[in-house]
């Protein structure tokens, strides 16, 4: 996997830079090519021998220092290579990569780079929790800059921990693979904006109370990644969930069914839509506007009005997608009402589940689906959420391209 890629490592000046020579020699070991610039503090707890004896190339440091000039530019440092590791990242090195200064060989090299840049964060967890440090994590993630860690456990101060530790050698080096991974994998998305609705919404009757359903928001969310992942810009609006958002992608948070119907318009134009979302497909009537007491005596009637059919008004709309995808959660007749809900929803494709509760589709990992459309019934094995979603996204770049 890391054979023939040239990484150059940034060395920050913490007590974890130590660890960071484990991290060369594993990659090392991997076939990759390891380059290191230390910064100058970073000197004070490795040196350029040792650094250089591991790595086998040499090590740099000096921003005006002649012979490391001539032999290769900062700017050739940081250009001929495909990734820039930054480890230890220390708050200080965040601050001044955050605010682009150039006072040095190490963020000079990262202010002139072209290569994808990981930063592995170790302070004490105090500087890491601090609003400055903070502020300028989220800065480098807006510029592009991917993360590993920090990871959480006992700090170099005695008796402190908490996050903000250097991430362990081993998971440096996996963050980098998979870093590398995730850039071989084709991007059949680029380009494109893809929609998904996911979870369940919920219809509140009071200020306190509210109807929902089981839905865990698990395929929806995969359906998402799996877009993100192939290169796909994703507007992903969803119900409450438990479930952490996926990767890069933009969420948008809605409760009920109305609001996700105007967050599924106000993200249009899209090139394709997904509507995983269990929507509710009733109302209350009227929401109480104070919590509806008991001591009336008899249980308040509960009156419902239709919602909405959100992938109805999209497939229907002059506005829509290119591609549209609906779901279907049947407890019968599974084909046949998908069938009729292809049409009626004016969806290319419905992908048709049967939830019924020996199934253990709500909330489960799996997920044994039948795609409905006017080329007819497929029936796919029974595979987990997350790989319906990937053979789902290759189905819609099939037919967006
Ligand atoms: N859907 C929607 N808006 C609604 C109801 C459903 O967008 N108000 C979408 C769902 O996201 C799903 C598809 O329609 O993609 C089918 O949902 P499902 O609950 O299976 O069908 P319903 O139309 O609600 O029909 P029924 O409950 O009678 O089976």
């Amino acid at each position: 996997m890391l054979a023939g890629k040239r990484i150059l490592i940034v060395i920050g000046g913490g007590i974890a830079a130590y660890k960071v020579l484990e991290v060369i020699r594993r990659l090392k070991e991997r076939g990759a090519t390891v380059r290191v610039i230390l910064t100058r503090s970073a000197k004070e707890f490795v040196t350029p021998i040792t650094v250089g004896a591991l790595s086998g190339e040499t090590v740099f440091s000096e921003l005006f220092n002649p012979a490391e000039e001539q032999d290769i530019g900062h700017i050739v440092l940081s250009r001929d290579t495909d990734l820039i590791l930054v480890a230890p990242a220390t708050a200080n090195l965040i601050a001044r990569m955050a605010n682009g200064l150039a006072d040095e060989l190490a963020t000079a090299s990262l202010l002139a780079a072209a290569a994808p840049i990981i930063a592995c964060p170790a302070m004490n967890q105090r500087m890491w929790a601090h609003p400055a440090t903070q502020r300028n994590a989220a800065r480098l993630l807006a510029d592009g800059v991917r993360f590993i860690g920090p990871a959480e456990g006992r700090m170099a101060e005695r008796g402190e921990a908490g996050v903000g530790r250097l991430s362990e050698p081993m998971d440096i080096v996996a963050g980098v693979e998979a870093f590398f991974a995730a850039a071989a994998t084709p991007k059949p998305l680029a380009g494109r904006h893809v929609l998904v609705t996911s979870g369940p919404t919920i219809e509140p009757i009071d200020p306190v109370r509210f109807i929902t359903n089981r839905s865990s928001g698990k395929q929806g969310h995969a359906v998402a990644a799996a877009a993100a992942r192939a290169g796909a810009r994703v507007t992903l609006v969803s119900g409450p969930v438990s479930i952490a958002d996926p990767a890069g992608v933009d969420v948008v948070r809605v409760e009920t069914a109305l609001e996700m119907l105007e967050a599924v318009f106000a993200a249009l134009p899209a090139d394709a839509a997904v509507m995983a979302a269990a929507v509710s497909d009733w109302r209350p009537a009227g929401v109480a506007p104070q919590k509806i007491k008991k001591a009336a005596g008899d249980p308040p009637p509960l009156a419902f009005v239709e919602n909405p059919d959100i992938l109805a008004s999209l497939g229907h709309s002059d506005r829509r997608p290119k591609v549209v995808v609906g779901f279907a959660a049947e407890t019968t007749d599974v084909e046949t009402n998908a069938g009729r809900k292809l049409q009626a929803k004016g969806a290319d494709c419905i992908v048709a589940n049967d939830v019924s509760p020996e199934g253990g589709v709500f909330g489960g990992d799996r997920n044994s689906v039948r795609i409905v459309s006017a080329a007819g019934i497929d029936a796919w094995p029974t595979l987990s959420k997350d790989e319906v979603a990937e053979r789902l996204i290759a189905l819609i770049a099939g037919r967006l391209a």
